[in-house]
C-alpha cells in the first residue's frame, strides 16, 4: 500500500498472527523508519531491542500475565473488560507474534517519552504500509521493574522502556476502520 492516506485510515491493531516470521530486513526497515520521527533537539534519545526468541517471547509473557493476574494487581485494575482480558484463559499478551520491538529511551532526555512514542507511530504505520500487523504493547510497559522482564529485554544502561510493539504477518484483520468519537476541539480565533 503505497498512498499515505490510505495507509492512516486502513490501520488497525491486529491480535492474530501467523506463525511466520519477520524477516531481518523488514525488521530493519520498520526501525530505520521509526526513527524518521521528530526528536526534542533532534537528540535522538532512543534505543530499539528486537526480540524474535520464541523461548524468551513465551517467559516475557509469562512473567507479564502472572503480574497482571496477581491480586494487588487486579485490585488497581479499575476497568472490569481488563480484567477480563488478563485472566482469560491462554492470554497471551503477545497474541503469538514472532516479533517484539521495544523502544528505550534515556532517561536523561527529558522528552525521550514523547520522542520513542513518535518513533513507535512510525513503526506502525511502516508496518501496515508493508503489509504486518502491529499491536501497541501497553501491558508490558507496566511491567517495567519486573526483573525477569528487564533480564529478557535488554536496553542500555540508563534507559528504559518507552515504547513496544508485536510485529508479525497478520492472520486476522480487523473489519473496517476503528470507531473514532468526534473528539473536543477548542478553536481559538
Ligand atoms: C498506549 C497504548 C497501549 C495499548 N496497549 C495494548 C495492549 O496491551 N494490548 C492490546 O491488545 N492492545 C493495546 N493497545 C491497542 C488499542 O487497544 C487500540 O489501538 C485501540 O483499541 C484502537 O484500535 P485500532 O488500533 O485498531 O484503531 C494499546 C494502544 C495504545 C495506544
Amino acid at each position: 500500500m503505497s498512498d499515505f492516506f490510505e495507509v492512516l485510515r486502513t490501520r488497525r491493531t491486529v491480535r492474530s498472527y501467523t506463525d511466520e516470521p519477520v524477516s531481518r530486513q523488514d525488521l530493519e526497515e520498520l526501525i530505520d523508519n521509526a526513527i524518521l520521527a521528530p526528536t526534542g533537539m533532534n537528540l535522538q534519545p532512543w534505543a530499539f531491542t528486537v526480540v524474535t526468541d520464541r523461548a524468551a517471547l513465551r517467559k516475557i509473557n509469562e512473567a507479564v500475565v502472572k503480574m497482571l493476574r496477581a491480586p494487588d494487581f487486579q485490585k488497581r485494575m479499575e476497568n472490569e473488560r481488563l480484567r477480563e482480558i488478563v485472566n482469560a484463559p491462554g492470554y497471551d499478551i503477545f497474541y503469538g507474534a514472532p516479533a517484539l520491538i521495544v523502544i528505550s529511551g534515556n532517561d536523561r532526555v527529558g522528552s525521550a517519552a514523547f520522542d520513542c512514542q513518535l518513533a513507535a507511530e512510525n513503526l506502525f504505520l511502516t508496518a501496515h504500509a508493508k503489509g504486518l500487523g502491529t499491536c501497541c504493547m501497553g501491558f508490558l510497559m507496566l511491567s517495567q521493574d519486573n526483573p525477569e522482564v528487564a533480564r529478557l529485554i535488554p536496553v542500555p544502561e540508563g534507559f528504559h522502556m518507552r515504547a513496544a510493539a508485536v510485529v508479525g504477518h497478520p492472520d486476522v484483520r480487523p473489519d473496517g476502520p476503528s470507531e473514532r468519537n468526534a473528539p473536543p476541539v477548542i478553536w481559538v480565533e
